[in-house]
């Protein structure tokens, strides 16, 4: 497990701000392995060292997940003038957490936020092709050979689609699974076959399901399952 700066380190246990970290240290009031430190940008490893905050050991779990069911309006990013962004609809504001990937404004559905970097890069990663399911509805009917070309790969003037899965729900729906993640790419590939997406809604990422009882803006913290399978992909 990493080391971490003091003062992050119990920032990110909720014990305070880093101004207010500062003055406990300044006070003798955080210890580690019962002594107290001494100053905030010491290094201390969470799984060999015992801090305590006035006496509270701090257990700190390295590692936090959120699946979030991201509804329209919402930006993707950690930070944005004119939106609200993603970020904002958790109540926690560990400043380490980051949205794996990116849903356009428009697009609804599962969003990981996490602060593991290396499971987020590795399930962004595009050597590994991590499966994506889309529900997508069309302004138009979804032409019968749709299924066919996305099998085959779609040249979408700057790269040209994997092999993709379809699957028609009704005559203006259905349920894609690519393998990449290029910058609205399921709203390209449906251009690319002559109708247009007109409601977006992501179903899956790699071993992970939207959890269909989370209300839009809702989130949840991953299961343990969940996060053995994202962490072993
Ligand atoms: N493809 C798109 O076109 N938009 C998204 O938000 C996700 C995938």
């Amino acid at each position: 497990m990493a080391e971490y700066r003091l003062d992050k380190f119990l920032a990110l246990n909720g014990v305070g701000t880093r101004s207010q970290v500062k003055e406990l240290i300044r006070k003798g009031l955080i210890r580690i392995n019962g002594e107290a430190a001494k100053k905030p940008e010491q290094k201390i490893d969470p799984q060999k060292d015992q801090i305590t905050a006035e006496g509270r050991i701090l257990n700190f779990s390295e590692t936090v997940y959120y699946m979030l069911h991201k509804p329209a309006g919402v930006i993707t990013a950690t930070d944005d003038k004119r939106h609200q962004t993603v970020m904002d609809l958790l109540e926690e504001k560990r400043t380490d957490l980051f949205p794996v990937g990116r849903l356009d404004i428009d697009t609804e559905g599962l969003l990981l936020i996490t602060n593991d970097g290396e499971t987020g890069h590795r399930l962004l990663s595009p050597k590994r092709h991590v499966d994506k399911t889309y529900y997508v509805e069309t302004d138009s009917p979804i032409p019968s050979d749709a299924g066919e070309r996305f099998a085959a790969g779609l040249d979408l003037g700057d790269f040209t689609s994997m092999p993709a899965h379809f699957e028609l729900l009704s005559p203006n729906s259905g349920k894609l699974t690519i393998h990449e993640g290029k910058f609205h790419q399921v709203k390209r590939m449906f251009e690319a076959v002559g109708t247009t997406v007109v409601y977006l809604k992501r179903l899956t990422m790699g071993p992970l399901v939207l959890d269909e009882t989370l209300e839009k803006g809702a989130y949840r913290k991953l299961t343990e399952t969940e996060v053995e399978a994202i962490r072993t992909i």
